[in-house]
């Protein structure tokens, strides 16, 4: 694909992103007035969704793949209605790796299990963890994620409750999401 049609691709999917009813459960699920953190963030739809519905005071974008994350700031480069850079911000970095503390929501989607477990014990052993509510979405391996938040499993557990688990119906699968609200 030359520059051109490059170009020209990355508008017309700006301008009609595929926004699917698990995302919107996403923010729809967020409290509001704080921030949302999008980890594994890839196309930033979600994030787009959080901007959008003005629910939030800022929204980090963020995933591990240099290209994804170029794109989605020529997304925003591109945009007529880019919003203004205080709103968010675009990090590209493993999200196990983040050094800045997380207040707000944090969300992981559409990862395996394993991942989102990987990202939130080191996010919490290196003391960053300190978001109101998760909400987690693994593609895989939920019951490792459900672990995570039983008594006696570790210290995730003692500042983080269990809320809720439902499951939304995306291209035929169901999906399922974990809500867990900072308990102290
Ligand atoms: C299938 S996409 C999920 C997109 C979106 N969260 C959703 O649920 O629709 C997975 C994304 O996670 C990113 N990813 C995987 N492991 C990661 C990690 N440890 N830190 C940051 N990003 C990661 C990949 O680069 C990819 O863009």
């Amino acid at each position: 694909m030359n520059c051109v049609s490059q170009t020209m691709s990355v508008q017309k999917k700006l301008r009609r992103p595929k926004f699917s009813k698990r995302m919107e459960k996403f923010v729809e699920l967020a409290l509001p007035d704080v921030d949302f953190w999008d980890i594994c963030c890839d196309h930033g739809y979600v994030g787009i969704l959080g901007l959008r519905s003005e629910k939030f005071t800022k929204v980090y974008f963020v995933d591990s793949v240099p290209h994804i994350m170029n794109r989605l700031e020529q997304l925003f480069l591109e945009s007529p209605n880019t919003p203004s850079p205080e709103r968010f911000e675009l990090m590209t970095v493993n999200g196990e790796l983040i050094t800045r503390e997380i207040y707000g929501n944090l969300l992981v989607a559409g990862v395996s299990g394993t991942t989102v477990v990987k990202i939130l014990s080191s996010l919490f052993h290196r003391q960053c963890l300190f978001a109101k509510r998760l909400i987690l979405s693994p593609h895989s391996d939920l019951q490792w994620v459900k672990d995570l938040f039983q008594e006696g499993f570790g210290e995730l557990a003692s500042k983080y409750c269990f809320t809720q688990l439902i499951e939304v119906e995306e291209g035929g699968r169901m999906r399922p999401i974990l809500i867990c609200d900072r308990c102290e």
